[in-house]
């Protein structure tokens, strides 16, 4: 810039500020525009330099505020002028060449208020005044917090529960047109309620707030005065105890649709939303507090707990409720704490057992009666089928048990006999099957008879029924031929004879009906019996002798024989027929003809009288069942002989004395002497008494070999007289000649204890 320049500009600044002050007047000198501005922005202000008419030229433009000129532009020498106060930093701005010219104040101040106006001078037209009422806006100060107190809150403030009031005021100073300050939670308006502070230039608004979890998250104080720019904000973090505000349980893995298998670990989750500070999550299975195996983590600035279990769940667990609790010890109890509940879904396989429903005892069932039998079952999920088993094979419909077999409960209404045995039950759902352990049913039934009815062991009678279970009681009539019914009792199957009071030695009707405590006998077990069997053995062992003047049967004792008794049987005159003589019994002695060994046999004896040629002599063995069948000897001539009456007994009581007898005696001896050694010639040995023995064992046979040579005659054999002596048409046996050594015999009466059943063992 030229030195001319700086003149011609000092010039107009002269002419400018020396020309006469007349003030502009709004409306009547030209029109306002309203401007707003903010403090530190610009203001642009608009000026039509523009002519109106032809041939017209701009002069002069001043732009005053409140009537004081602050730039002017001389068209005629193209010259700008700018107030050095006013234009103090080089801030105004001036462009011409747009039409309508601008001029722009930045860097606003608030004293740049006012109302500022456009001159335009032209050399033809009139001049034209343009006036601009700018109003520049003061922000005003960045809000503050003071507590209850007064005093200056920065940041943080707190810790407050929940549901507590915050009692808080936010300030601010200056700003113009004056603020409105307001509180919000986040994006909500909480309160607008503003007003005027005892400090001037300063307001405030005191928020009265109940403290929630919503609105304690980010509280803020706006203070606005324009539309223009965002309203000036503070924020302030509170601190707040909060309980957590969710709690979540999730299965992380080991489930299948949420269901838990019985036995395998599963891993399960808390997640714990909103709680400040950290909670304490515990876990609970239905009220036990699980210590072990939950690790926790926490994240401050999500404030997300989670707590993370290990569980490997039972079969009781199913239906069980888990629990987390989130437990915020910061917090007074009673509303520290939230909780998720579960219900597990432990599914298993069943469980099954199996049972007997209706009376009686478990596994008992009278027939007829009906079995039902239930297969009481526990499965998660629900069991699909059930299986029956009898005696470990799979029952099939349309069997024995009918077409019901695969539901839970198996019944038979009317059990029989094939009934019985061992059951058992299996059920099945998608995780497995599994069978019951068996049980035994029984099938009980009232006795019947079987085997004959009743049987004869040894010496009892047996009665064979079959019942279920076995018969307590058995109930007897007993009748032996012509004798009146007798009536017994027994508890077992077994009644020995020695309990029936009568003759058993002929027949005897037997009737038996058993008790088992589930019915009466249908129709009782009938016999009748005779007990030949159970009479003696026929005595084998006999002889006969002569002795104490009269002949003696003499019998080796036979086993089970109680008595003995000896027969006399002689032939008929009329007919040729034996008839029986007379019966005797028979005693016991010593002996040690028949036998030998240590110990001495008893013998028995029986007396028989004299006998003659042709007569039968019978031995027979005899107990309570009767009496065996007579062993028949006959006595040899030998021994009728030697039984004739002694020819000496005739001289004995007579006078003729000593001389007869003498001479007798020398005849007799003389003859004797011929007639000895006639026999010495045939018989070696001297004659001794004769002694017919049948039937002998190898025993005594043996023995009396050893004895010498003796005749022995044999009347019959076993088998013509065990027959009996009825017909007395006796077989005669081949005459045995046996010689043996005469014995002294000498009798006694048998020991009071000897036994009268003799073991043939034992007499040997
Ligand atoms: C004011 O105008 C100046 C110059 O044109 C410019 O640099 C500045 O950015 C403007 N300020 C505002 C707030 O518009
Ligand atoms: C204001 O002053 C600056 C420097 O001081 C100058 O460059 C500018 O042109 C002036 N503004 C006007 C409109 O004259
Ligand atoms: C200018 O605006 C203010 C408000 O900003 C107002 O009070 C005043 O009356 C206005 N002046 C004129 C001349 O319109
Ligand atoms: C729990 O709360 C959090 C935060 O409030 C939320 O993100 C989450 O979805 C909620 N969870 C449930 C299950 O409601
Ligand atoms: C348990 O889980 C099983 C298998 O997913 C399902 O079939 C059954 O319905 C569930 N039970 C309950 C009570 O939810
Ligand atoms: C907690 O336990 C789970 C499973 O046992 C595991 O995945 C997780 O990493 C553990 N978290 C911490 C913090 O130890
Ligand atoms: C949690 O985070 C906040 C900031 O988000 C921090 O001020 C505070 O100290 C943290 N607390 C803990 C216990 O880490
Ligand atoms: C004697 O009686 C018993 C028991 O009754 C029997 O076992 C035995 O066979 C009988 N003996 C004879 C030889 O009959
Ligand atoms: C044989 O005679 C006797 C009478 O001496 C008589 O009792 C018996 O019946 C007769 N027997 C026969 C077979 O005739």
């Amino acid at each position: 810039m030229d030195h001319r320049m700086r003149v011609i500009a000092a010039l107009i600044s002269f002419m400018v500020i020396s020309s006469p002050v007349y003030a502009f007047i709004p409306g009547a000198d030209g029109p306002v525009i309203a401007e707003e501005a903010l403090e530190g922005g610009n203001a642009t202000l608009y000026c039509d330099t523009s002519t109106d008419i032809l041939n017209d030229e701009l002069m002069l433009q001043v732009w005053y505020k409140d009537d004081v000129p602050i730039y002017s532009y001389d068209a005629r020498i193209s010259s700008q002028w700018s107030s050095s106060s006013f234009n103090s930093s080089g801030r105004l701005l001036s462009d011409l060449r747009r039409q309508p010219t601008v001029l722009t104040v930045t860097n606003l101040r608030g004293d740049d208020q006012a109302l500022y106006h456009c001159r335009v001078d032209y050399l033809l037209g009139p001049t034209r005044n343009v006036g601009i009422n700018l109003t520049v806006i003061v922000l005003p100060s960045q809000p503050f917090f003071l507590d209850e107190v007064g005093n200056k809150v920065e940041g943080k403030i707190g810790p407050y529960h929940e549901g507590d009031t915050l009692l808080l005021s936010c300030l601010v100073i200056g700003g113009r047109p004056p603020p409105r300050i307001s509180w919000y939670s986040g994006e909500e308006l909480v309160d607008a309620s503003d007003g005027a502070s005892d400090i001037p230039g300063v307001k405030e608004n005191e928020l009265y707030l109940p403290l929630t979890r919503d609105n304690a998250e980010s509280l803020s104080c706006r203070a606005n005065n324009t539309p223009r720019v965002p309203p000036v904000k503070a924020t302030l973090k509170i601190e707040l105890f909060l309980s957590a505000y969710n709690v979540t349980i999730n299965w992380v893995r080991g489930t299948v649709e949420d269901a838990l298998s019985a036995g395998r670990t599963a891993v399960v989750q808390c997640v714990v939303h909103g709680s400040y500070p950290q909670p304490e999550l515990t876990w609970w299975l239905d009220h036990r507090h699980l210590t072990q195996h939950s690790n926790q983590s926490w994240n401050n600035a999500t404030r997300k707990a989670q707590s993370f279990l290990e569980l490997t769940p039972a079969v009781s667990d199913n239906g069980a409720t888990l629990a987390c609790v989130a437990t915020n010890t910061a917090m007074a109890p009673g509303r520290d704490s939230k909780a998720d509940v579960i219900v597990l879904n432990v599914t298993y396989s069943p469980i099954v057992e199996l049972s007997k429903l209706g009376d009686g005892r478990l596994n008992e069932v009278v027939e007829l009666d009906s079995l039902h039998l239930e297969c009481e079952v526990r499965a998660n999920p629900p069991v699909e089928n059930f299986i029956w088993y009898f005696n470990d094979i799979e029952i099939r419909p349309h069997s024995l048990w009918g077409s019901q077999v695969s539901s839970q409960s198996l019944l038979v209404e009317e059990a029989t006999r094939r009934h019985a045995g061992r059951y058992s039950c299996a059920a099945r759902n998608s995780i497995g099957e599994t069978r019951s352990e068996s049980i035994n049913i029984n099938v009980f039934y009232p006795p019947e008879c079987m085997d004959h009815g009743i049987t004869l062991v040894k010496e009892s009678l047996k009665c064979n029924v079959k019942a279920l279970p076995a018969p307590d009681t058995f109930f007897w009539h007993i009748q032996p031929t012509d004798e009146d019914v007798q009536h017994l009792t027994t508890g077992s199957a077994i009644l020995p004879l020695t309990q029936i009071t009568g003759s058993l030695s002929r027949n005897l009707d037997a009737s038996c009906e058993a008790g088992n405590g589930i019915a009466s006998q249908e129709k009782p077990c009938k016999r009748t019996f005779s007990f030949e069997l159970l009479r003696p053995p026929q005595p084998q062992q006999c002889d006969l002798a002569y002795e104490y003047e009269e002949f003696q049967m003499r019998c080796l004792p036979v086993e089970n024989a109680t008595y003995y008794e000896v027969s006399v049987w002689r032939m008929s005159n009329s007919n040729s027929s034996l008839m029986l003589e007379r019966r005797g019994s028979m005693g016991y002695g010593m002996s040690q003809a028949l036998a030998q060994g240590e110990g001495v046999p008893w013998l028995v004896r029986g007396p028989l009288g004299n006998l003659r040629a042709e007569d039968e002599v019978g031995a027979s063995a005899c107990n309570r069942y009767g009496c065996s069948g007579s062993l028949l000897l006959r006595p040899t001539e030998i021994l009728l002989n030697s039984a004739g009456v002694p020819w000496w007994k005739y001289l004995v009581g007579k006078d003729v004395g000593i001389s007869i007898g003498a001479v007798v005696l020398l005849a007799v001896f003389i003859l004797s002497s011929v007639l000895l050694i006639r026999v010495a010639r045939r018989v070696r040995s001297k004659p001794a008494p004769v002694i017919q023995v049948l039937q002998l064992d190898e025993v005594a046979r043996e023995y009396l070999d050893n004895l010498g040579e003796h005749k022995v005659h044999a009347s019959c054999s076993l088998r013509s007289c065990s027959s009996g002596y009825s017909d007395g048409s006796g077989e005669t046996a081949p005459t045995i000649d046996r010689r043996r050594k005469p014995r002294l015999w000498e009798w006694d009466a048998p020991p009071p204890d000897v036994t009268l059943t003799l073991h043939r063992e034992s007499a040997v």
